[in-house]
């Protein structure tokens, strides 16, 4: 029995500290509705990020060009974007507008969905 709790304690613990890790919000963002990784993300990696960054020119080791590598490298392209953590892209600047930023804290916030 107090093992079975340990285990629990345990699991939550673990549970908890990698989310933290993993999230980089320190509060949620404001989200208006659910974001759209086709309508509304992939058009913005499209007009701002695949100039250098699509297949067979991956800059920076960076290939942006569909939802299984946008995802997987969701945390660098928010970070690029707030210039936290990794340089700001797109590269040289400017930075990106806050609201399509914000729109791709809200896809990563609410589960990175590919629809
Ligand atoms: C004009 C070309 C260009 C554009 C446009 C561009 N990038 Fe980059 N990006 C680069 C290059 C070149 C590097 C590698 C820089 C280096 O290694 O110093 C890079 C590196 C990166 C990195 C790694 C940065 C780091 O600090 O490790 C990320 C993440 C990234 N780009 C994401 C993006 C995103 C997201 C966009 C669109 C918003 C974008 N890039 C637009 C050229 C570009």
């Amino acid at each position: 029995m107090t093992r079975l709790l340990f285990i629990t304690l345990c699991s939550v613990f673990l549970a908890t500290s990698c989310t933290k890790e993993k999230t980089p919000f320190t509060q949620a963002p404001n989200c208006n509705g659910t974001v759209s990784f086709a309508n509304d993300v992939l058009p913005v990696i499209q007009q701002n990020c695949t100039g250098c960054h699509d297949v067979g020119n991956g800059a920076g080791g960076y290939e942006l060009s569909n939802y299984a590598n946008v995802s997987a490298h969701a945390n660098a392209v928010l970070g690029s974007m707030r210039n936290s953590g990794y340089q700001l892209m797109p590269m040289g600047g400017p930075a990106l507008p806050d609201s399509t930023i914000q729109l791709i804290e809200c896809w990563i916030y609410q589960g990175k969905l590919d629809n």
